[in-house]
């Protein structure tokens, strides 16, 4: 999804929401300019090189609740949310040893670790910048957002223990992704000046989005061919990194559980042993176990959606909500 091909499906709303992405667009390439260009070409590097920006999308959705949708404080709020996420970019990937994001280049991958780190630093230094020109509560708000956040990418570090492992994967994802796009319904409703019900609504619908825009990039990652997703299929099988479909794989009583259980006991280096995973993972019920724990996260996004009022924006999170499950049909 581009920027531009998102139809939310009311000629007007389309509009106000293109307006406030090139809004947010042109505040994070100010902000990102400032100090010395040997910071801010680095910093630049991922925020501009693209992304589907679904996290300001969400805000300025949100912020058609009350009486001002797509107010200066409402892009301030999700070029705040936008800059956060970038930030977590740079040093996911160099957690990952990620070489590629947004279709160019990793910042650790062609300059270093450093220069990674402290470019994604720079960008929660101009976040920091533009939530002193909210207020507290927003302060107050991200402060709780990225605590999470961290927490969840530490969890995942260091694995499930002796945690079951569903939920150890449900609670990194949640902290993780959905976490941040809850924040962004958050803070675009209550930047417009909607009810705190609504706010709260917002939160809810946007953290069901994240957990859907996860688990199904989980299942892209190893039931799609490259040619479908424009990624290398197994790459998080290769890294030893279990994700949901595989997960309940792995719990099933038949051969292709017990092969697997055989199969991953760490990161695969072999492409026979991927390939032969893969398989046995096709030949599983954990495609299909994956896609309900979607539904239910569907299920959330239309229940929340039917207590609010009925205007355009209702609407387009709903399709926004089936638009990102139906990424793996
Ligand atoms: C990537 O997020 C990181 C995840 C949470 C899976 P996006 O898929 O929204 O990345 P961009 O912003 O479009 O690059
Ligand atoms: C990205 O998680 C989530 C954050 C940046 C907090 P992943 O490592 O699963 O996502 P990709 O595949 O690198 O985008
Ligand atoms: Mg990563
Ligand atoms: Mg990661």
């Amino acid at each position: 999804m581009s920027n531009h091909a998102v139809d939310l499906g009311d000629d007007q709303l389309n509009d106000r929401i293109a307006a406030g992405v090139a809004a947010v667009e042109r505040l994070l390439h100010d902000e990102t300019n400032r100090g010395a260009s040997f910071v801010s070409d680095k910093a630049q590097h991922l925020s501009e090189a693209g992304g589907k920006r679904f996290r300001p999308i969400m805000a300025l959705l949100a912020s058609e609740y009350g009486q001002t949708p797509g107010s200066e404080s409402v892009v301030k709020a999700g070029t705040v949310v936008e800059m956060v996420h970038v930030a977590t970019l740079y040093h996911d990937d160099v957690m990952d040893e990620a070489d590629r994001r947004r279709g160019v280049e990793s910042a650790n991958s062609r300059w270093n670790n450093s220069v990674a780190i402290l470019a994604g630093d720079a960008l929660l230094a101009h976040a920091s910048r533009l939530m002193s020109q909210l207020d507290t509560h927003t302060v107050e708000h991200f402060a709780e957002t990225f605590e999470e956040l961290v927490t969840g990418q530490m969890r995942e570090t260091i694995g499930a223990g002796e945690a079951n492992p569903i939920e150890h994967y449900m609670a990194v994802i949640k902290e993780k992704t959905a976490v941040l796009i809850a924040s962004a319904g958050y803070l675009g409703a209550y930047h417009s000046g909607a009810t705190k019900e609504q706010a709260t609504a917002l939160r809810t619908i946007g953290g069901a989005i994240g957990m859907v825009f996860q688990i199904v990039d989980d299942i892209i990652d190893i039931f799609s061919d490259s040619q479908e997703s424009g990624k290398t299929p197994g790459t998080d099988l290769r890294e030893g990194v279990f994700t949901l479909p595989v997960l309940y794989a792995l719990e099933e009583d038949s051969e292709a559980g017990e092969g697997l259980r055989g199969l991953l006991t760490g990161p695969l280096g072999a492409d026979a042993d991927v390939e032969r995973a893969l398989e046995l993972l096709r030949a599983s019920n954990g495609r299909e176990r994956a896609l309900a724990d979607v539904q239910r996260y569907l299920d959330i996004v239309s229940a929340e959606c039917s207590a609010l009022p009925d205007i355009p924006a209702t609407h387009a999170l709903l399709s926004l909500a089936s638009y990102t499950a139906a990424r793996v049909g």
